[in-house]
């Protein structure tokens, strides 16, 4: 019994005997007060816990032979679909004709309202799509002048594409389209005439090697000459290439929480015609851990742009368009995501309850002592 009562000094919190506590206004006012204050700190101690934690960590890329997939949407609203073509090149120069893409062209007319219900699939390194005639009128086995622009492998010229095909593989300027049989045929003036005040909107994405390279939109059909790429832009005048540009949306793989994608509602006006429009694009590989073991693995980029106006003039490297120029990065960014600490998050309302407490009792303290 001696040691209980003894044990009795080691209570921190006396208590007093009831007829010496006193209510007061006062004190019930303070009561309230830290009350509300303890639950406004406790809502946000709460909030904070909830969200995650994204911890970043930077790494020498060593991963090998992934493709990177290239998302874009953008407008030309001066750029009728007849003329644009889009081209991809890797750093070796090469066409990328065997890359898989999944790009369409829309027309749009003045005010960007769709012209057809449909988008056309685009071929890359092609400017002209959609046929007007029904070729199946005509003869299967006719073989049909290229117009002195004959190859051993490509001795007919059945259709406006070929004759231009074949003019592209001599590296020939594809100039007077009307007086070309196949092409009158096929209404090919008539369809450049009649998309001449459209733009076009061209969306969808490609997949290419990992490795530095470049796509671009350019007036003309492109094509190899003396292993320079040159695209054909006599069929218009330089005069008339207005290469205002929204881009809507341009990226480098999946999005992840918290992706910025620098490009994203770009508009540039033209004030010059014939600008060419270069964006040095550096790419940035990302690894996404979610809580629940997703990985998205994407990319960042962040992005410069250089313009100048293109006149066409021999020596000059310039062309009329918008180019984009990729390069990757050889760090990597891996992004994890945690929870936050549930202890902490207890220490923390711990550390409310008990911090507003001794407040509440310090003012009760005075306000005794004033009584
Ligand atoms: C191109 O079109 C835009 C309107 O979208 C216009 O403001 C600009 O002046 C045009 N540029 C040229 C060179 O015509």
């Amino acid at each position: 019994m001696d040691t209980l009562n003894k044990l009795k000094q080691f209570d921190a919190y006396p208590k007093t005997l009831e007829d010496f506590r006193v209510k007061t206004w006062g004190g019930a006012t303070v009561t309230i007060i830290s009350g509300v204050i303890m639950l406004i700190l406790f809502v946000s101690e709460l909030q904070y816990y909830l969200t995650k934690e994204v911890h970043p960590e930077l790494y020498v890329d060593t991963s090998r032979g992934d493709k990177l997939k290239i998302n874009i949407d953008i407008i030309f609203p001066h750029m009728p679909c007849a003329y644009l073509s889009i081209d991809a090149m890797d750093v070796a120069g090469e066409q990328q004709l065997d890359v898989e893409h999944n790009l369409y062209k829309q027309r749009l007319d003045k005010d960007l309202k769709p012209v057809t219900d449909e988008a056309e699939k685009h071929e890359l390194g092609q400017a002209d799509d959609g046929e007007t005639f029904d070729p199946s009128t005509l003869d299967p086995n006719r073989c049909e002048s290229c117009y002195g622009a004959e190859t051993e492998d490509l001795k007919c010229c059945n259709t406006c594409d070929d004759v231009r095909e074949a003019y592209r593989r001599r590296g020939w300027a594809f100039k007077s389209a009307d007086t070309i049989e196949q092409c009158k045929r096929e209404g090919f003036t008539q369809r450049m005439q009649e998309q001449k005040n459209e733009g076009c909107q061209v969306y969808g994405f490609l997949e290419v090697n990992k490795v530095a390279g470049n796509f671009h939109f350019a007036p003309g059909k492109s094509f190899q000459q003396s292993h320079v790429h040159v695209h054909d832009l006599q069929s218009f005048g330089l005069d008339n290439i207005n290469m205002t540009h929204l881009i809507k949306h341009l990226s480098f793989g999946r999005d992840y929480p918290g992706i910025v994608n620098p490009l994203d509602e770009t508009d540039v006006t033209a004030q010059q015609a014939s600008m060419m429009y270069q964006y040095f694009v550096k790419i940035v590989p990302t690894i996404y851990m979610k809580t629940d073991g997703e990985v998205v693995k994407t990319n960042q980029f962040s992005v410069t742009r250089h313009e100048k106006v293109a006149n066409g003039l021999i020596g000059d490297q310039g062309l009329p368009g918008v180019f984009v120029l990729y390069e990757l990065s050889p760090m990597m960014v891996k992004f994890t995501e945690k929870h936050r600490s549930f202890t902490h998050f207890l220490t923390g309302v711990c550390a409310i309850i008990g911090g507003v407490f001794t407040g509440q009792s310090l003012s009760s303290n005075i306000q005794t002592e004033l009584v």
